[in-house]
C-alpha cells in the first residue's frame, strides 16, 4: 500500500493499517539514524517548502533535517515574510507552492488555512500544527509510546487543556489504534465536541476506551503515559489570566498527581514546557518516568517517516 501523495490535516483521513505502516517506517529509520544513516537519496530532486505563521522549533528543525537527510531540500519560509502577510489568498498561494515544490508542511494559525491548502494544492500538505490539531506530533508519541511502553494496549491520561490542538490530535490517533486515553480537564476546556464525536465513533471500531473528566486523579488512575501541554497554547495569549485561575492548582502535574499513575508510568509533553505551571521541575527531569527528550528527538525520525512515505 503506497501513501505518497497523501495530505495529513487531521490524521482522521487515515485508517488504522496507514496510521500502523507510518509507525512501522519510523522505526525502521530511527534504527537507520542510530547506524549513523545521514544521508539517503530517497527523495533526492525534491523541495519542501515549510510555511509557518506560527514559531517552532522541534517541529521545524525535525522537518528541515528530515528533509536534507532524505535527500530533499527544505525551504523555510516564515509566513509574515511572504504575500499572505499582504493579503495573498491561501488559495492562489497553495497553487503557486504547487508549480514549484514537492510537498508543503504548514504551521497556522486556524485550521481553515490548513484545509483551504489541501484543497487547493497538487502536492501533498502536512499540517505541522493548527489551533485545532498536531497530528505530526501525534504521530510522534505515539510511536515513542510504543517504543518505551511495548506495542500493545496502554492507557494514556492527558491532564489539562482538553480543546488544545495535541489533545485533539492524540483523541483521534489513540482512538485509531485502540490505546484508552482519559482526558481530566475543566468543563469549559473540554475536547471539541465534533472533535470527541470523531473519537468516540473510532473507538467503537478499535475497542478503545476513551472518556473526559474533570477530576485529574479519575484520569491518571492505573495510567502508562501522563500527558499534559501548555494551559495558554500559541494564539490564546489574551486569555492568559483566565486560564491559570481555572487550571491551577487542579491541572498542574506533580509529584502527588503521579501517585495514583501506574508504578512504572511515563511522563510526556509536546514542548515547549512552561514549568512551574502545567509540570513541576521535579516530574519533567524526572530520569527515572520522564520520556520528554526521547519524545522531541523522536519528531525528527517522524518527521523523516511521513517524508519519505508521503512526499
Ligand atoms: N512540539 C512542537 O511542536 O514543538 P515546536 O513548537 O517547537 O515545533
Ligand atoms: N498546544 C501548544 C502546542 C505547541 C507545540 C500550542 O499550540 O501552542
Amino acid at each position: 500500500m503506497s501513501l505518497k501523495g497523501r495530505s495529513i490535516a487531521t490524521l482522521q483521513e487515515f485508517s488504522p493499517h496507514e496510521i500502523d505502516l507510518v509507525i512501522d517506517r519510523c522505526f525502521e529509520l530511527k534504527k537507520r539514524w542510530r547506524e549513523g544513516e545521514r544521508r539517503s537519496s530517497i527523495l533526492e530532486g525534491k523541495y519542501v517548502c515549510m510555511l509557518f505563521e506560527k514559531p517552532s522549533t522541534r517541529t521545524r528543525i525535525a522537518f528541515e533535517v528530515a528533509a536534507s537527510s532524505l535527500g530533499a531540500y527544505p525551504i523555510y519560509a516564515s509566513a509574515s515574510e511572504t504575500q499572505l502577510a499582504r493579503g495573498e489568498a491561501i488559495s492562489d498561494t497553495a497553487r503557486v507552492l504547487s508549480g514549484m515544490a514537492d510537498c508543503i508542511i504548514a504551521r497556522v494559525r486556524s485550521h481553515r488555512t490548513i484545509e483551504e491548502l489541501v484543497k487547493y494544492s497538487t502536492i501533498p500538505v502536512i499540517n505541522g500544527l493548527s489551533d485545532l490539531h498536531h497530528p505530526t506530533q501525534a504521530l510522534t508519541d505515539v510511536f515513542t509510546m510504543f517504543e518505551v511502553k511495548g506495542r500493545r494496549k496502554l492507557k494514556v491520561a492527558f491532564i489539562g487543556d482538553g480543546g488544545a490542538n495535541t489533545c485533539h490530535s492524540l483523541l483521534i490517533c489513540c482512538s485509531k489504534l485502540g490505546l484508552d486515553m482519559a482526558v481530566a480537564c475543566p468543563s469549559e476546556f473540554k475536547p471539541k465536541s465534533d472533535v470527541l464525536a470523531l473519537a468516540l465513533k473510532n473507538a467503537e471500531k478499535s475497542g478503545s476506551k476513551i472518556e473526559v473528566v474533570e477530576d485529574p486523579m479519575a484520569a491518571v488512575d492505573g495510567a502508562d503515559v501522563v500527558y499534559t501541554d501548555v494551559f495558554v497554547s500559541m494564539g490564546f495569549e489574551g486569555e492568559r489570566e483566565r486560564r491559570m485561575r481555572v487550571f491551577l492548582p487542579k491541572y498542574q502535574v506533580n509529584k502527588r498527581l503521579l501517585e495514583h499513575a501506574s508504578s512504572d508510568y511515563i511522563f510526556m509533553h509536546c514542548l515547549p514546557a512552561h514549568r512551574g505551571e502545567e509540570v513541576t521541575d521535579d516530574v519533567i527531569d524526572d530520569p527515572e518516568h520522564s520520556a520528554v527528550w526521547v519524545q522531541s528527538e523522536n519528531k525528527l525520525h517522524m518527521a523523516r517517516a511521513i517524508l519519505s512515505l508521503l512526499a
